[in-house]
């Protein structure tokens, strides 16, 4: 069931980028997230929570197909994406629109900080002049707000930067792209405090123009940085609001027992 809105030319017009319905994924057998219906808006930041082993990397993992590559991993249920259902996508398409970024930073270790940028795009099937790709480097970079820590040294060797750069530069490569919807899965988590806002600064940046799932163990992080937070517990969802509402007035007993720190 889509919320639609009509727009000027009479089209129906989702305000979600990212919806599922009775989402369930399973490795061997063994559910890793159960029943998990949720709409994620369009331009918003939606933080999600929850203990460890609760399914929320499976849950970001399934928005862009990354189960098929598992071997014994089941997925059904419905996730539709910009308005079409994920099916209908090739896998390339969807990781161009649905891009991601991982906990432990993970540049191309033989490629410069330039290479590193444009690689997904060659990845992902876009051709382009070479001329171009000055232009599209300094703009992800930019957007990932690397680009005056990096601007001198384009052909340096990714593994010179410190961690947090190389971090804002998987920021950047993902960008390149010209994803839709960006999925982060703790990706400050081996960052000291000041790498880490300024990836938070970031984030916020780059808002007005994608859809922004992060996964966050950080309580601080997710109340400062999120739109929406969506708390999962035991693979499934036990609430999801506006994230002012999940911390000072949770529905749910159990989620103001995590985000008081009683468990997790
Ligand atoms: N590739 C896989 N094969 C088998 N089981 C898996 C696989 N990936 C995840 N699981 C299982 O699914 C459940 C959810 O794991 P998931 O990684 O989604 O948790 P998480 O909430 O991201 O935890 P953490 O906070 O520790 O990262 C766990 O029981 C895990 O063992
Ligand atoms: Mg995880």
């Amino acid at each position: 069931m889509h919320e639609n809105t009509t727009n000027i030319t009479g089209q129906k017009e989702s305000k979600f980028s990212l919806e599922t319905e009775n989402l369930n994924v399973s490795f061997s057998g063994r559910n890793a997230i159960s029943d998990i219906s949720i709409k994620i808006r369009y331009n918003s930041i939606t933080a999600i929570i929850g203990p460890s082993g609760c399914g929320k990397s499976t849950f970001l993992r399934s928005l862009n197909f990354m189960h098929d590559l598992t071997q014994g991993s089941e997925v059904t249920g419905s996730i539709n994406v910009l308005g079409k259902d994920i099916t209908d996508y090739d896998s390339t398409e969807i990781r161009r629109k649905v891009g991601m970024v991982f906990q432990k930073p993970n540049p191309f270790p033989t490629m410069s900080v330039f290479e590193n940028v444009i690689a997904g795009l060659s990845l992902n099937g876009f051709r382009m002049m070479r001329n171009k790709y000055n232009d599209i480097v300094e703009e992800a970079l930019s957007k990932a707000g690397l680009w005056d820590e990096v601007k001198d040294r384009l052909k340096v060797s990714a593994m010179s930067l410190s961690g947090g750069q190389q971090q804002r530069l998987c920021i950047a490569r993902t960008l390149a792209v010209s994803p839709e919807i960006v999925l982060m899965d703790e990706p400050t988590s081996a960052l000291d405090p000041k790498s880490t806002a300024r990836i938070e600064e970031t984030i916020h940046e780059i808002k007005s123009k994608y859809t922004i799932i992060i996964v966050t163990h950080n309580m601080q992080q997710a109340a400062r940085a999120s739109d929406y937070t969506a708390f999962f517990y035991l693979g499934k969802l036990i609430e999801h609001s506006k994230t002012r509402n999940v911390f000072t007035s949770p529905k749910e007993k159990l989620t103001e027992e995590y985000i008081t720190g009683k468990f997790g």
